[in-house]
């Protein structure tokens, strides 16, 4: 199943990201999928408002994973843009994943494809005319309840 959106701009985007953070769940998983600059770390801070996070979102880039702590939820911020398959044995993936109360947001992450589970949110973000296409396709049932929501 999936549901596709134009946005025009920065701010339409975040807001799309901050409707699905306000009924993310643990365990819920997001990979976010795009060329440079195409709107993934902008849907990812939207996401965080949602969630009910007050303080900064960017790119972890360097810290490879940023952990966003609300009342509700662990929410990881994951950006593999600089690691390969076989380093990420290193970064503790295996705890963001495992957390009961961990919800996963992922740029780049395919060095973590053995983590992700087969149930996920898979969202895409290409650059359309001056704005983005931003395509939600549900993986198994977590993911169909969030694009569920974002239909209605
Ligand atoms: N409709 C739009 N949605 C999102 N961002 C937009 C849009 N139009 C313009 N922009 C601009 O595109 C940039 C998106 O940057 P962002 O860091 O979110 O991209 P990214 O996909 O995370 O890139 P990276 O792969 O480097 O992490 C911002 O500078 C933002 O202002
Ligand atoms: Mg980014």
């Amino acid at each position: 199943m999936s549901l596709s959106f134009y946005s025009s701009s920065v701010d339409e985007t975040k807001e799309l990201g901050r409707k699905l953070g306000r009924i993310l769940k643990p365990l819920d998983i997001i990979s976010l999928a795009g060329n440079l600059g195409a709107g993934k770390t902008a849907f990812a801070e939207g996401v965080a408002r949602g969630a009910g996070f007050k303080g900064d979102v960017m790119s972890p880039s360097f810290g490879l994973v940023r952990l966003y702590r609300t009342r509700k939820l662990n929410l990881y911020h994951m950006d593999l843009f600089r690691v390969s398959e076989n380093e990420t044995g290193e970064i503790g993936l295996e705890d963001c994943f495992g957390d009961p109360k961990g919800a996963v947001m992922i740029e780049w992450a395919r060095a973590a494809r053995i983590y992700l589970a087969s149930d996920r949110l898979e969202i895409s973000f290409e650059y359309k005319k001056e704005g983005r296409q931003i395509t939600l396709r549900a993986r198994g049932p977590r993911g169909r309840r969030l694009v569920d929501f974002l239909k209605s």
